[in-house]
């Protein structure tokens, strides 16, 4: 997303305004003042590019001092309180303070012109560095230009009925997706569902930006036929090449305007035996990763993992959120989790527990200010979403999270991401968040709810309409026109 945007304003239109004819005389004294006026400024401007250029040439990500020692010190990490100092520096972005500038005062105009105008972004309006959008202006008038152009087709697959295919229940949406025992795979299904549902979709491929797969791959997993992974890859090889066999879209680009939709761990290596499948078409999947073998960033699209839950429509106030922390999940699989509990798990100040804690999974949620998302098997689980769900700031312990929406959202503005090699300094590092900090994040929580919420029948900034979004943003590439047009 472009997100630069530049003041249009010159900054000395004012010294150009021409002296009437009866003020002749003065003229020239008024020129010549005008010129050493000039002078000076464009020394002050240039002196001021060259500042403001040697302070971007250095990483103006540097984390701020902290009174401990940090494994990784390129993650910006919440200062501590510190009512004397103007920022906080993980909400607030570098800003280029008059105060601190060598310029002296009489000057202060035209070190403001330069700034307002200079190529390099600067953000001016506070608002700017406390929203959860990297650009909300953009964002919802692209979404809304989405919403009036893109158009999806899907194979005929998927309206199969089981007498005329053997596999149609693995095309067809699923007829509850809200069944519990599917929480975790409840986006794989819910997209489909509401995606039939949408306006996006279309019954002429030759309009289509997108071409959909429809398998589901919790489907292919709980089917006896298929069930492995290494099963579950051949099926879905097998499917795409009978794809580019019976249609010409395939070919026509090789598969780029294809994606497919996963929420399940064993979805990882659906695409591993197809070449162009894999490398081509677009993964829609809740473990993206930069580590996973084949996810590949830029290209695939991180989908929420979102467990189907009930609406709470009062969210628990700040001030009666009592604990500092909550977390709950088994612990096999994962050492991130192991050295979590052996690090806290006794802190009487925090609620983390490897075994079903004496009050329910929910209140954990509603009565805790920050709630532990922490990498099991693999780098997503339920537990973002139930966090914003619940209105608990989600703190992140996963590395290498390609999170959903980031292109979109802030994440830094309502969450805290932390490395795994920074869970022994977990507690000071909450304990470090001024009131006034975690208000805002609570407040951005609030903003960015709906994106982490599926409807049967998707509504706007939903969690279809931002995942479709991702699709829009990767779309128009070039087709062989010899497959479209015949
Ligand atoms: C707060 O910040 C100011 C300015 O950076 C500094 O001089 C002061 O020592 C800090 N106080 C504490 C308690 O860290
Ligand atoms: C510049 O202005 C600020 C506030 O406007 C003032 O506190 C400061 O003393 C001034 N500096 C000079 C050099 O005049
Ligand atoms: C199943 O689909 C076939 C062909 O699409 C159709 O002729 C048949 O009526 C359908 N059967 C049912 C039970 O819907
Ligand atoms: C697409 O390409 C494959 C391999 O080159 C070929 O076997 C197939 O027939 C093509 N599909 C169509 C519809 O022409
Ligand atoms: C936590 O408490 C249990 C039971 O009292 C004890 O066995 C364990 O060693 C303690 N863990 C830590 C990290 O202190």
């Amino acid at each position: 997303m472009p997100l630069c945007s530049f003041s249009k304003r010159r900054p000395h239109q004012h010294l150009l305004r021409s002296p009437s004819l009866d003020q002749r005389r003065p003229l020239v004294t008024l020129r010549l003042l005008l010129l050493a006026v000039l002078m000076v400024l464009t020394l002050v401007i240039s002196l001021r590019f060259a500042l403001l250029h040697q302070s971007f040439s250095e990483p103006w990500y540097k984390a701020p001092e902290l009174d401990f020692e940090l494994t990784n010190n390129k993650i910006p990490f919440p200062p501590k309180a510190n009512k004397t100092q103007k920022t906080n520096m993980l909400y607030e972005e570098p800003t280029h303070n008059a105060n601190r500038s060598p310029v002296p005062n009489d000057t202060a105009p035209a070190a403001k012109a330069s700034a307002d105008d200079s190529n390099i972004q600067v953000p001016r309006e506070s608002h700017k560095s406390v929203s959860p959008y990297h650009n909300w202006e953009l964002f919802s008038a692209d979404l809304q230009e989405m919403l009036r152009n893109l158009k999806i087709f899907v194979y005929p697959d998927i309206s199969m009925n089981e007498s005329s295919s053997l596999f149609a229940r693995i095309f067809l949406p699923h007829p509850n997706p809200f069944d519990p025992k599917l929480g975790n795979y409840f986006s794989e299904h819910m997209f489909k569902v509401a995606l039939l549902q949408s306006s996006l979709i279309t019954p002429h491929p030759e309009e289509a930006h997108f071409f959909f797969l429809p398998f589901s791959i919790n489907a292919l997993r709980n089917d006896p036929r298929v069930h492995s992974e290494a099963s579950i890859s051949e099926f879905v090889s097998q499917y795409t090449s009978r794809i580019s066999q019976e249609f010409r879209f395939w070919n026509a680009s090789e598969g780029t305007d294809h994606f497919y939709v996963c929420c399940h761990s064993v979805g990882r290596d659906a695409a591993s035996k197809h070449h162009d499948l894999h490398n081509n078409a677009i993964q829609v999947i809740c473990s993206s990763s930069y580590f996973q073998r084949l996810y590949i960033t830029h290209k695939d699209v991180g989908l929420p993992q979102v467990w189907p839950r009930p609406h709470e429509r009062v969210l628990n106030p700040p001030d009666a959120r009592h604990r500092l922390v909550f977390f709950a999940g088994r612990i096999q699989n994962s050492n991130i989790r192991h050295q979590l509990i052996a690090s806290w798990g006794n802190d009487t100040y925090m609620d983390i527990f490897s075994v079903s804690p004496s009050f329910s999974y929910e209140e954990g949620f509603r009565r805790s200010k920050f709630c532990l998302h922490v990498k099991g098997y693999e780098v997503n689980t339920a537990r973002v979403s139930d966090a914003i769900h619940y209105g608990c700031i989600p703190v992140i312990i996963s590395d290498y999270y390609d999170l959903p929406f980031a292109n979109v959202l802030d994440w830094s503005k309502f969450s805290i991401i932390i490395s795994h090699g920074d869970i022994p300094h977990l507690k000071k590092i909450l304990l470090s968040i001024s009131r006034q900090m975690y208000l805002g994040m609570y407040h951005n929580l609030c903003l960015v709810r709906r994106h982490f919420v599926w409807h049967t029948r998707p509504r706007d900034y939903d969690s279809f309409h931002m995942t479709a979004y991702q699709l829009w943003l990767r779309r128009s590439m070039h087709r062989l026109s010899s497959h479209t047009l015949t």
